[in-house]
């Protein structure tokens, strides 16, 4: 077996972690891209000593602000020529968020972290990617976008600096964007070694004492329930692990995954090129150059 590298962003909880643990376990090299150190090298000792495995690596990014993906970037290349799985799995979602909030790059912060930042982390791995026998590129969507099926991307306001702002609404508008802008990916890749494809994540058990101290006690009952209904992070980061290393999808390209068996749709609206297009042409204009450039 041929070690990849696999880049994993936000790999210290949740699906991310789990994921890092299960491709470690394989034998292949993890580095969890995150946004705290301390955070970070709790979860890389727990990946190393869960998976068996010294070859996992923390390297520290915020995937909201350009000038700290720029740096990751920066870094990563220093050391390796070659990235083979990059999993864009770090989000954003405070369900206690209720004012707008943005970043000191002055993007709303979840337009910022869940879509701005993962078109400029690949456009910055892409050669990496490419300089792989074949490398994978893996976005994050929800399942909880099929309660918004007539949701569009707002392209003259994605930043809700016109609109009340509801965090409920960046999130799923951010990951509609995510999964408009594989379909937008995997046109440009047609034809090359590299693939991208979405995974629709389902409702996931999330470490509510941890991910959202002091939630009010309504909000905290509600998830009580939730989690009752949700699966563990272990088994979702099987669809992750199935994406980036199984030889079966090696020339799959542009799909939405529910799990290995399972292929799912989007919405029309996220299928129509004019509308990927139009999207990717607002993301674009959100990606501004390096302040040294
Ligand atoms: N759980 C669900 O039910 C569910 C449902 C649908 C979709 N999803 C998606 O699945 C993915 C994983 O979620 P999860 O359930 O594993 O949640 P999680 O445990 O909250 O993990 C989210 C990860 O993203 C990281 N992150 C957030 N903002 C970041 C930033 N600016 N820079 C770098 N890292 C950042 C977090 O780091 P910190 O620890 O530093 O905050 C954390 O490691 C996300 O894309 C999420 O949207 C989850």
């Amino acid at each position: 077996m041929k070690q990849k590298i696999v880049v994993i962003t936000g790999g210290n909880s949740g699906i991310g972690k789990a994921a890092a643990v299960q491709i470690a376990q394989k034998g292949h090299k993890v580095i969890i891209a995150c946004r705290s150190q301390q955070r970070g090298e709790a979860a890389l000792a727990d990946i190393r000593q869960q998976a068996s495995s010294q070859d996992v690596e923390l390297m520290l990014v915020d995937m909201s602000l350009q000038s700290s993906i720029r740096a990751f970037a920066e870094a990563f290349l220093a050391r390796y020529q070659v990235l083979d799985v990059l999993i864009q799995n770090a989000a954003l979602f405070d369900i206690r968020q209720k004012q707008i909030a943005f970043t000191e790059e002055g993007v709303e912060k979840v337009w910022a972290t869940n879509h701005v930042g993962p078109v400029l982390l690949t456009d910055l791995l892409l050669e990496a990617l490419q300089r792989s026998e074949q490398g994978r590129i893996i976005t994050i969507s929800s399942k909880g976008l099929i309660a918004h099926p007539f949701l569009k991307v707002d392209l003259a306001d994605p930043e809700f600096r016109q609109r009340k702002f509801s965090v409920e609404k960046a999130y799923y508008q951010s990951k509609q964007a995510q999964v408009m802008y594989t379909y937008w990916l995997a046109k440009q890749l047609a034809g090359t070694a590299v693939t991208t494809n979405a995974i629709r994540v389902t409702n996931v058990r999330i470490d509510v004492d941890k991910r959202y101290p002091n939630m009010p006690t309504l909000l905290r009952k509600m998830y009580a329930l939730k989690s009752k209904f949700s699966i563990a992070p272990e088994e979702m980061a099987q669809t992750y692990t199935y994406l980036a290393l199984s030889p079966e999808v090696a020339k799959t390209n542009g799909r939405y995954f529910d799990d290995p068996e399972h292929r799912v749709d989007s919405p029309a609206y996220t299928h129509e090129w004019a509308n990927i297009e139009k999207v990717m042409q607002v993301t674009r204009g959100f990606i501004k150059e390096p302040a040294s450039a």
